[in-house]
C-alpha cells in the first residue's frame, strides 16, 4: 500500500500499516457511526484526523476524551480552544445544572447577560460595553459592521495568515502568488463575490512594518484594522513591538483597531492579549472560552464604537440580534467559567505558560538532537507543530507541502492515545497536570520515532 508523504507517494512503512490496523480494530463502533452519518450529513463538521473513518466521542472529563468504543485519549483539542479548564470542569457543570432546572431558553433575557458583561468589562480596560452573539464568526461580522457604521468608511483590513471566522468578509486570504510585503486578497472557497476581496477588504503583511505604510496609504477608506494578537496559524508571543506600532499608526490615521481575541481571550491571560501586551484596542471580539464550552461570541469595545448597537449619542445604528444570542444557558456557563478563572488566575495562567513552554521546548530539543526538521511553536497553552526547519516569521514561511506528513504524524499520535484535531492546532488546559504533559511529550517522541523508522523524516 502507498502513503502520501510530502508531494510523493511512498511505500507504506511497517509502523504506518500497524497503526492503521490497531486503530481500525479498536474503533468498530466509531466505524458504524461514520457510515451512518455518511448518508445524511452533507458535511460532518469538526474532524479528528482521517482514519479510513473518524472517531466519535462518548464522554469527556478533565484532560481526557473517551470514544464510542471505550478508548481513552489525552485531549489536545481543547474543544478548539474554549476548554481552558479542561473538559467538564466542576464550576461550569454546576452552573449549567442550576440553570437547566430553571429552563434554558426564554427569548426574554435573564440576569446572566449583565453579570457576564461585567466580568468581561472588568477583565480589560478597552471594554466599556459588551454585546453577545453565538459564535466568534458572528462577533467579527458584527464588529466589521459596527466599524463601518461608526466611521462611515467601507474597507476592513486583515492580516495575511489570519482567521476570523466563516462569514463572507472573513473568508478572505492572501493570494500566495502575491508579494509578501504587499499581499493581495482573494476569497476562500466558492460562493463569495470577488467584489468583497477586491473592493471592500485590504490584506496586510503580518509582522511586517510595510503594513503601517499600507494603512497610511489607504486610511481615507479604511474603517478598521483587524488583527489576531497571536495568530493560531503560527502561535508565538514575540508580537509586542509590532502590535504597539500598529496601535500608534491606527491612532495617527484615525482608523479603528480591533483585536480578535476569540482564541486568545481568557486563554493567554485572564485579560487576554490585551493584558499580556498591555494594549488598548477600540474594538475586541471574544468567543470560545467566554462561553465556558457553550456557543458564544462577544463584541466589546469603547463606548464610542459600541454606541452603534443602540444608536446612542446620535451614532448610526446597526441591526443586530439573534434568537439564541445571550441565552441563559450560555450565560450561566460563561459566568461559571470566568468566575473560576478570575478567582484562580494567579495560579492558572502562569501554569499554562509554564507547561506550554515546557512541552514546546522538550519537543524542540528532541527534534534538534535527532536532526528532525520539525518545530513546535507555542503561545502559552496554544501550540502548532510545524514541519520544516525554516525560521518562521509568519504563516508565509510554513511549508504547506508537508500537510500529508502532518496528517500521518497525527494518525500515529492517535495510536499513542493523544488527540490533536484536524486543524493541527493543539491546546493544553489547567486540567493537564504535569504527569499528563509528560505522557503527551512521550507520545510525541514515540510518534517521531515511528515516522523515522518508516523513513518519512
Ligand atoms: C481568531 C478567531 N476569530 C474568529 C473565529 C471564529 O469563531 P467561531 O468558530 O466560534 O465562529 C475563530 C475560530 O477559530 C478564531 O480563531
Amino acid at each position: 500500500m502507498k502513503v502520501t508523504i510530502g508531494n510523493a507517494d511512498k511505500e507504506m512503512g511497517k509502523k504506518s500499516a500497524a497503526v492503521r490496523t490497531k486503530l481500525l480494530e479498536r474503533t468498530t463502533q466509531c466505524e458504524a457511526i461514520a457510515s451512518r452519518g455518511q448518508s445524511v450529513l452533507a458535511q460532518e463538521v469538526v474532524q479528528t484526523v482521517d482514519l479510513p473513518h473518524p472517531i466519535y466521542i462518548e464522554s469527556a472529563e478533565g484532560p481526557y476524551l473517551t470514544d464510542l468504543d471505550g478508548n481513552s485519549y489525552i485531549d489536545l483539542t481543547g474543544g478548539f480552544g474554549p476548554n481552558v479548564l479542561g473538559n467538564k470542569p466542576e464550576p461550569v457543570e454546576e452552573a449549567l445544572a442550576a440553570q437547566i432546572k430553571k429552563g434554558w431558553h426564554y427569548g426574554i433575557p435573564g440576569d446572566g447577560q449583565a453579570r457576564l458583561a461585567e466580568l468581561i468589562k472588568e477583565s480589560a480596560p478597552a471594554v466599556d460595553e459588551v454585546m453577545f452573539c453565538n459564535s466568534g464568526s458572528e462577533a467579527t461580522m458584527f464588529a466589521f459592521r459596527a466599524a463601518r457604521a461608526v466611521t462611515g468608511k467601507r474597507v476592513v483590513a486583515l492580516f495575511d495568515g489570519s482567521y476570523h471566522g466563516i462569514h463572507d468578509y472573513a473568508l478572505i486570504r492572501a493570494d500566495m502568488k502575491s508579494e509578501r510585503s504587499t499581499p493581495s486578497s482573494i476569497t476562500l472557497g466558492a460562493g463569495i463575490p470577488e467584489e468583497i476581496s477586491r473592493d471592500l477588504m485590504l490584506m496586510l503583511p503580518y509582522r511586517d512594518k510595510n503594513a503601517y505604510d499600507l494603512i497610511r496609504k489607504y486610511k481615507d477608506d479604511l474603517a478598521l484594522v483587524v488583527i489576531e494578537p497571536v495568530q493560531s496559524s503560527n502561535p508565538r508571543l514575540d508580537n509586542r513591538e509590532f502590535l504597539h506600532g500598529l496601535r500608534e499608526v491606527c491612532t495617527e490615521c484615525e482608523v479603528l483597531l480591533m483585536l480578535d481575541e476569540v482564541i486568545t481571550g481568557f486563554r493567554i491571560e485572564y485579560g487576554g492579549c490585551q493584558e499580556y501586551y498591555d494594549i488598548k484596542p477600540d474594538l475586541v471580539t471574544y468567543g470560545k472560552a467566554v462561553g465556558g464550552g457553550l456557543p458564544i461570541g462577544v463584541v466589546a469595545g469603547s463606548k464610542h464604537v459600541m454606541n452603534t448597537f443602540s444608536g446612542a449619542e446620535n451614532t448610526p445604528a446597526i441591526f443586530a440580534g439573534g434568537t439564541f444570542s445571550g441565552n441563559p444557558l450560555t450565560m450561566a456557563s460563561g459566568i461559571g467559567a470566568l468566575e473560576y478563572l478570575k478567582d484562580n488566575k494567579e495560579e492558572i495562567y502562569p501554569y499554562l505558560h509554564e507547561q506550554g513552554n515546557r512541552m514546546a521546548s522538550e519537543i524542540n530539543e528532541f527534534c534538534r538532537s535527532n536532526n528532525m526538521p520539525v518545530q513546535m511553536m507555542n503561545a502559552g497553552s496554544m501550540m502548532h507543530l510545524i514541519f520544516g526547519g525554516e525560521t518562521i516569521e509568519s504563516s508565509r514561511d510554513i511549508n504547506r507541502s508537508q500537510y500529508a506528513l502532518e496528517n500521518e504524524f497525527y494518525l500515529h499520535l492517535l495510536g499513542h492515545n493523544v488527540i490533536v484535531p484536524g486543524i493541527h492546532l493543539a491546546f493544553i488546559s489547567f486540567a493537564h497536570k504535569p504527569d499528563v504533559i509528560d505522557k503527551v511529550i512521550d507520545a510525541f517522541k514515540k510518534t517521531f520515532e515511528d515516522l523515522r523508522e518508516d523513513g518519512y523524516i
